[in-house]
């Protein structure tokens, strides 16, 4: 039988929504060096596996597990539902940019993934498209979490503040 919905996020949910965030940061920050490099490999040059590429590849890596943890914890623990107060379509909209972030989280690595170990072309162009969708959604989400601060006033940033112990 299915558990009733947590009223809040655990610490744990809560941390890794900000370890995700901080890592997307230095993901898109630091794409440069890896772009050249796939590049100078589909010239043919040879290319260096320079630091600043390995801490694409790594990052992305980290990306993936703890996305697959929050997946995981999100299925086994819950969430706490989406307010009340919001109406049905708003919650809907929630909804779905919910997944896509997720599914992006997932999608994103793996298609880097197939791109730079297997040199798929058609993988490395998904990876560019899907990053601006996942810009989209990010900047729609910041948007949605910034409404309900400082219009609805509803305190749903806290939320993702402080968190039950387990
Ligand atoms: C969530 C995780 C990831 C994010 C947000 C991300 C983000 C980005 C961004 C913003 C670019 C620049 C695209 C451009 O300049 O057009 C890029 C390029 C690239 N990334 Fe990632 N990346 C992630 C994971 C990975 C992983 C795990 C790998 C490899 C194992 C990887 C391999 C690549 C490659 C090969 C390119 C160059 C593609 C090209 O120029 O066509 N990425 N990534
Ligand atoms: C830009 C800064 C961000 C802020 C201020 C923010 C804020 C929040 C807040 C307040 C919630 C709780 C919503 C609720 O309880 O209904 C939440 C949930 C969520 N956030 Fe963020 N977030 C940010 C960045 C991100 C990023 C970069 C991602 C990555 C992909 C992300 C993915 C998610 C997901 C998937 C949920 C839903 C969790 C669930 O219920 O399963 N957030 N965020």
């Amino acid at each position: 039988m299915r558990q009733p919905s947590p009223t809040a996020y655990s610490r744990l949910q809560i941390r890794l929504h900000w370890l995700v965030f901080a890592l997307l940061v230095l993901q898109y920050l630091l794409h440069e060096p890896i772009t050249e490099a796939f590049d100078m490999v589909e010239e043919g040059v040879a290319s260096v596996l320079s630091p600043l590429v390995a801490a694409h590849v790594f990052g992305g890596f980290l990306i993936f597990v703890l996305a697959g943890a929050r997946i995981y914890l999100r299925m086994e623990r819950g969430v706490p539902p989406l307010p009340e107060t919001d109406p049905p379509l708003q919650r809907m909209a929630a909804r779905v940019t919910h997944l896509g972030l997720y599914a992006l989280l997932i999608a994103m690595p793996v298609s880097g993934a197939l791109a730079w170990f297997r040199g798929n072309e058609a993988a490395a162009e998904a990876h560019e498209v899907m990053r601006i969708i996942l810009l989209a959604l990010i900047a729609l989400h910041l948007g949605a979490a910034l409404y309900h601060q400082f219009i609805v006033k509803d305190g749903l940033m806290q939320r993702m503040r402080r968190g039950d112990p387990v």
